[in-house]
């Protein structure tokens, strides 16, 4: 097992997250689509549970998603060996993206592709001109992770013409029948683990608090398809709550127009929060909780909170960055999601080698675009907290292995 030091794997959090403030993008068109899974019904059944000591549940509803009928793709075009196969990801706004880099250049190589791996660092024109780019190197299949899915359609159409087969990476295309297969987690299920994980938290930490307790809403991008089905999924558990008094929002901002973080950007939430807690919280008014839909935007709502001189809340996250690891070590940081992006990549580069083989496509669900129900298929999020931190990770592959490595560091520190 190849070791990366604690030290180089925060260095890289760090040179990740620099990169974080450099993104510029100024799309405000909302997604069109509304994915499957958003249409599942509210779970009134993840109430925030009784026993305080109980680590945040495993949710037991059925998101539509996986209710969604799963089928066989036969009909996508093989190609040759050692093909060009173009992998288009958006801006560097969460340490995934900056990881499946390095995870599609290896594991496309050690497939026999060429890898085209292309950030689009200046926005949608930017990454429409590298697809178009793609194409014209004569890519046989090109891999996209939108940083707005509703404006790629003139370069899938063209892709299409070409006789290139489409992946959308774990954000959906949208509006566009030229995409041929989603792969990526179950968006909803990850919103319904932070709602869960949110209400067990302030059970657990902030009983004397409430009920009701105050809480705030953090979105995502709104141009990102996955932010919609992030925060349905959570509202489907807050919503109830929200209802029938347990859970108040002082702001009022319940909506995800409201709530949302253009372009995913920490300052862009920590200025709403700033905004947010000068407004209803200056008063002495409890802050107990926030719904944060990622890590990156947790730390940024933290550092609201902290300029603001509140008590720390209990603070949901996404995307295991090791910066959040270490918070949730500390407790600062309630808890974060694990979307292993080394099993995502992995899938990703196992489909292309059965399309190019000709082999059956197996998908679970499918999600409507606007346009069509993509064939889509859905790993699964898992929520983690301090409950579950000392094994959360894999300590067996790439990258997770150094997130393992720094989860226990944190385990053997407290033991
Ligand atoms: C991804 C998240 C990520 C966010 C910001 C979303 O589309 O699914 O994992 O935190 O983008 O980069």
């Amino acid at each position: 097992m190849k070791k990366t030091p604690l030290a180089v794997v925060a260095l890289g959090a760090v040179a990740a997250l620099a990169l974080v403030g450099c993104s510029n993008n100024n799309n405000t068109t909302p997604p069109a689509n509304t994915p499957a899974a958003t249409s599942a019904p509210a779970d009134t059944t993840a109430a925030a549970p009784t026993d305080t000591t109980a680590p945040a549940p495993a949710d037991t509803s059925t998101p539509a998603s996986t209710a969604a009928a799963g089928g066989t793709l036969t009909t996508l075009p093989t190609f040759p060996a050692g093909s060009i196969i173009g992998v288009s990801l958006p801006q560097k706004t969460s340490e995934n993206w900056v990881m499946a880099e390095g995870l599609f250049n290896t594991q496309l190589k050690a497939a026999g592709y060429k890898p085209m791996v292309n950030f689009a660092n200046n926005g949608v024109t930017d990454q429409q001109n590298q697809i178009q780019a793609m194409i014209t190197a004569g890519a046989k299949l090109i891999v996209i992770g939108a940083i707005d899915g509703s404006q790629l359609g003139s370069q899938v159409a063209a892709a299409k013409q070409a006789g290139i087969t489409v992946i959308a990476y774990d954000r959906a295309l949208t509006n566009t029948s030229n995409v041929d297969l989603y792969i990526g987690y179950d968006n909803f299920e990850v919103g319904v683990l932070q709602g869960t994980a949110l209400l067990a938290g302030l059970q657990a930490q902030k009983a004397s608090e409430g009920p009701p307790w105050n809480i705030e809403l953090i979105a995502g991008s709104p141009d990102d398809a996955n932010s919609k089905p992030f925060f349905d999924g959570a509202m489907s558990v807050l919503q109830p709550k929200i209802d029938d008094g347990t859970l108040k929002v002082p702001s009022g901002q319940t909506t995800q127009q409201q709530a949302a973080t253009q372009g995913w950007l920490a300052q862009n939430a920590q200025k709403r929060m700033d905004a947010v807690l000068a407004a209803n919280y200056a008063g002495g008014t409890t802050l107990s909780g926030i719904l944060s839909p990622n890590d990156t935007l947790a730390r940024a709502a933290l550092t609201s909170v902290k300029n603001a001189g509140l008590p720390n809340p209990v603070i949901t996250g996404q995307d295991s960055e090791v910066e959040s690891i270490a918070l949730i070590g500390a407790g600062t940081q309630y808890m974060t999601i694990n979307k292993d992006t080394g099993n995502l990549v992995t899938q990703v580069v196992k489909t292309i080698g059965d399309i190019q083989a000709g082999n059956p496509i197996s998908y679970g669900t499918t999600t409507p675009n606007g346009s069509i129900d993509i064939p889509t298929i859905f790993l699964t999020p898992t929520a983690v907290t301090q409950d579950n931190l000392c094994t959360a990770y894999d300590p067996t592959t790439a990258p997770t292995e150094s997130k393992a490595a720094l989860a226990t560091a944190f385990c053997k520190s407290k033991s």
